[in-house]
């Protein structure tokens, strides 16, 4: 089979309508792509993977050599779905110029098809330059976590009429700009809904509307593996728990020594 591409995606959405909703999840290994890719549309290599994987605070101190890495992984495990790599925070907000420098590097040492950035009207420009040199950009705007030092948490967004008519102004700067798409993350289900409404790009949601074009959710969190969720996160398995009692079987069975049995261990062929 092919894989998903991004006119394909895009035209997902036609005259304001998407008839089949964008099936979209975040993989940062080679083995959970494998696992995801036969159900999605998108595939993210997200900067999540900095908190998920790494243990770190925010997303803020991710590295380019991180996400390609793993980008690159999620390449290798997947053949339907588009895959996605987000830039991480300082690889490309300084200007275009930047920007292109790493999100090449990034689609060369990865083999992505598309890049994700967080902002709006303020990254417009910067979307431009990359998209008229041939770098599809997903943009992603409400809640952006790369700026949760200035946004002070991770709240929802646009809960003022201010706050709102701003965001609407960043989903159709983005869309003129020629994203290809825009993740709307944590905002009001109105707002959201409204945004769909006007841009004529694909949207996202994430804690934002089922009016959405399609969907992202962060998989460990969907699957009950990570410990801190928001509130737009749907629990579809308890992972953590299943692994815990497999894992506390294996200990036990090492303990008492009925692992590993005949079937686990090599003997003379008779
Ligand atoms: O990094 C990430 O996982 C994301 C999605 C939640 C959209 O940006
Ligand atoms: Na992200």
């Amino acid at each position: 089979g092919k894989r998903m591409t991004v006119p394909g995606l895009k035209g997902r959405k036609q005259d304001g309508k998407t008839e089949q909703p964008i099936v979209m999840l975040t993989a940062y290994t080679m083995r959970t792509a494998q696992l995801l890719d036969p159900h999605c549309d998108l595939l993210l290599a997200g900067d999540s993977l900095g908190q998920v994987i790494y243990g770190l605070p925010s997303t803020v101190p991710v590295t380019l050599e991180m996400m390609c890495a793993h980008g690159a992984a999620v390449v290798r495990g997947s053949w339907h779905a588009l895959v996605a790599v987000d830039m991480p925070f300082g690889s490309y907000e300084a200007s275009p110029e930047l920007a292109f420098a790493s999100a090449a590097r990034v689609m060369k040492e990865t083999g992505c098809a598309a890049v994700k950035l967080e902002g709006g009207e303020a990254m417009a420009p910067t979307i431009r330059f990359l998209v008229e040199r041939g770098i599809p950009v997903i943009a992603h705007v409400g809640l952006t976590p790369q700026a949760v030092n200035a946004l002070g948490g991770y709240g929802a967004r646009g809960r003022s009429e201010a706050e709102a008519a701003k965001i609407l102004r960043d989903a159709q700067a983005v869309a003129d700009a020629g994203a290809f798409a825009v993740v709307l993350e944590g905002v009001m289900e109105d707002l959201a809904t409204q945004i769909t409404r006007k841009v004529a790009i694909p949207t996202i949601g994430i804690g934002a509307s089922a009016e959405c074009d399609g969907q992202v959710l962060v998989t460990e969190d969907m699957l009950g593996l990570f410990e801190r969720t928001p509130r737009f996160v749907k629990r579809y398995d308890d992972l953590a728990t299943r692994i815990g009692e497999a894992v506390a079987t294996y200990a036990g069975e090492v303990r008492d020594r009925s692992f590993p049995t005949a079937d686990q261990t090599y003997r003379p062929k008779s």
